[in-house]
């Protein structure tokens, strides 16, 4: 059998938001596209993260969400930029880290189909090793918190590839 790409509708188009888009769902992006690749299955994926506020716009991840994700073999490049209306169309599942970002992406929802996509990570977290419901924000937090994110991530990601795929 040849190896058609998939089309459009069979894609999963995931966005990852977080308040700054700067730490957790760049991880979250960094992770997602790591697993995907792992699988060889790029073509059915299109995946991309952004943030609530337009605080950090043009950024790298900050500094020690770089150093961190690094240290588990990940280069995180991606530049940050707001979470817009249009953001809707082009995804499928919208995944807030917490639930401040969950209320916010309603906020910016236009339609029942909008808030349909809008999911929180807490969906895939829950493994029997994680006694967290949402992804904590790291920005004023020491080392371990960096590390909390990219553990809690890796296995809700898990989840949701396995779920999705
Ligand atoms: P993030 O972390 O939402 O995981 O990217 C934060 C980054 C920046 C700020 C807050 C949280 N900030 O207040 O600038």
């Amino acid at each position: 059998m040849t190896n058609q790409s998939p089309t459009p509708a069979q894609r999963h188009r995931v966005l990852f938001v977080c308040l700054g888009n700067i730490c957790r769902s760049p991880a979250a992006e960094g992770i997602m596209r790591r697993i995907v690749e792992e699988n060889d299955d790029q073509t059915n994926w299109e995946i991309d993260s952004a943030g609530i506020g337009a605080w950090h716009t043009g950024q790298l991840p900050d500094q020690r969400m770089r150093v961190h994700a690094r240290r588990r073999g990940l280069d995180l490049t991606h530049r940050a930029r707001q979470v817009k209306p249009e953001d809707f169309d082009r995804f499928d599942l919208i995944i807030g880290m917490d639930s401040g970002n969950v209320s916010d992406l309603r906020e910016l929802a236009r339609t029942p189909g909008d808030l349909k996509k809008i999911h929180p990570m807490s969906e895939w977290m829950g493994g029997v090793a994680t006694r967290y419901d949402h992804i904590p924000d790291p920005y004023y937090e020491g080392a371990e918190g960096f590390e909390l994110v990219l553990d809690l991530l890796q296995d809700a990601l898990q989840n949701l590839y396995a779920e999705l795929r």
